[in-house]
């Protein structure tokens, strides 16, 4: 038996989960290969006897670089087994339950859908900063999440986390308005005169959607508000509505395996 699992991962979590999803599945002598979404150009699903798509969650639901992803993927004629998981700051999303329905709808027999909580990279956003202590409870938590997620997929057990049509209303109506806002909320991101022009951030825009220029770090309309370039930059040079923000991500972040 053999899975696949495809990801999107701004800031490095839902990545983090997914490795986790591999060493569980390892436990029972299972291969688990990890995808990508942003380097993901021919989707291959044959070789494999189930599927998981992991995604973090934005204003309720999976960002815009996910829905293109389910958008390409093939249909499928054998009901192929999947796991669907979200991550998000709170305890529980939309994100998960919209996208399941797009795999129904595609023929694949969602087995499992989660909402796996995860510190929150947009607390200066929405919510608040997690302390270390939250942050690694969450961790933990994460951990024994996916072991059991791991067991009941195994053993065909069904779990629908998250799973009211009300909520997934709501999702879709904070996606639609959420990403109409996007143009505006990504102006918030300036890089300071501190940058040193190292281009960490410039080669893993997953939109390439920065560029040098005049001496700046200069950010254009395509962003979709991952935060990566303010996570990970090596300097914190890269600020919010002009405020530096604490770099929470930057453990987890080095699961992103960063072009150099
Ligand atoms: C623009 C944006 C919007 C977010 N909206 C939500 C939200 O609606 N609910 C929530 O619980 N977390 C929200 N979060 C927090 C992230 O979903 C969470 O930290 C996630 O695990 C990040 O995953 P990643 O590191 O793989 O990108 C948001 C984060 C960002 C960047």
């Amino acid at each position: 038996m053999k899975g696949v699992l495809y990801y999107f991962s701004g800031t490095g979590n839902t990545k983090w989960v997914a490795d986790r999803f591999k060493e569980s599945f390892k436990l029972y002598d299972i291969n688990i290969d990890l995808v990508n979404i942003e380097s993901a150009e021919e989707i291959s699903i044959k070789p494999y006897n189930f599927f998981i798509i992991g995604s973090p969650v934005h204003a309720e639901a999976a960002p815009k670089i996910v829905d293109d992803f389910l958008g390409r993927l093939p249909k499928e004629e054998s009901r192929l087994r999947a796991i669907v998981y979200s991550t998000q700051g709170a305890k529980s999303a939309a994100a998960a339950s919209i996208v399941s329905k797009k795999l129904e709808q595609k023929g694949y027999n969602v087995i499992i859908q989660s909402n796996i909580a995860m510190p929150n990279n947009y607390y200066f956003g929405v919510g608040r900063l997690p302390t270390e202590n939250m942050q690694k409870k969450m961790l933990e938590e994460a951990v024994e999440k996916v072991e059991i997620l791991t067991k009941n997929f195994i053993e065909n057990k069904h779990i629908k986390e998250c799973n009211s049509l009300f909520r997934r209303v709501i999702g879709k109506v904070s996606e639609k308005a959420y990403r109409s806002m996007l143009p505006k909320l990504s102006k918030n991101i300036t890089s300071t005169k501190e940058c040193s022009k190292c281009g960490l951030c410039l080669r893993n825009c997953p939109k390439g959607n920065i560029t040098f220029e005049n001496g700046h770090a200069i950010f254009h309309s395509n962003c979709i508000l991952c935060l990566r370039c303010i996570h990970i930059c090596p300097i914190n040079a890269i600020t919010y509505k002009g405020k530096k923000i604490n770099q929470i991500q930057k453990e987890r972040a080095k699961s992103l395996n960063l072009n150099k």
